[in-house]
């Protein structure tokens, strides 16, 4: 697990927009965390980072937004209206997991069975304007967030926490990455 935190909208964005650049076609990032907790704003700077120019809003009610104009399509959904998995899968949304784009999906709990096994899934809490990140993913992504997070948040501590996290015996993995 990789946990860090971002003290303002903007670093938020720019980890998004750092994180994007080694995405790949197919490639399904999971946002969990409350209203307000900075989901849409972390997108943002994924599609920036894929090079896309549109205005990135919530697609509360469209449940998912498309954007193209970037190195890759950008599939943004928000699943918050949906009753469960059952709804996502009738409305034949798990398509999109098999286009080559990128998916990034606000509220994903709400569907968690129905994500790949790669996907990154990201939990973010906090309040005011700081926001603590714990990200859960693969080893194909892990090198990635740890780098885009080291580069937009150069200032916080970045932490890379070996699994499984609630082994005390394991807290010697804990390492800080030198920023
Ligand atoms: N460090 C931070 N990172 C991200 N957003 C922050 C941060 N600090 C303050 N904010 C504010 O928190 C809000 C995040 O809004 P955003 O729409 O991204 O949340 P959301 O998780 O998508 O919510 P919803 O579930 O309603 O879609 C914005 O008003 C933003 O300015
Ligand atoms: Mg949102």
């Amino acid at each position: 697990m990789i946990r860090f935190k971002t003290t303002s909208p903007e670093q938020t964005e720019e980890f998004g927009y750092e994180l994007a650049k080694s995405l790949i076609g197919g490639d399904v990032i999971a946002l969990t965390g409350d209203l307000g907790a900075g989901k849409t704003c972390l997108t943002r700077g994924i599609a920036r980072g894929l090079g896309s120019t549109s205005h990135v809003s919530s697609p509360t009610f469209t449940i998912v937004n498309e954007y193209e104009g970037g190195r890759l399509m950008l599939f943004h959904f928000d699943t918050y209206r949906l009753s469960g998995p059952d709804d996502f899968l009738m409305s034949g949304l798990d398509e999109y997991f098999y286009r080559d784009g990128v998916c990034v999906i606000e509220w994903s709990d709400i569907i968690e069975e129905l994500l790949p096994q790669d996907t990154i899934r990201m939990t973010i809490t906090g309040d005011g304007n700081i926001r603590t990140f714990e990200c859960e993913c693969g080893e194909k992504h892990s090198s990635y967030i740890l780098e885009a997070a080291k580069k937009s948040c150069a200032e916080n501590e970045v932490e890379s926490i070996s699994e499984p996290a609630a082994d005390i015996n394991n807290t010697d993995k804990k390492a800080k990455i030198d920023t």
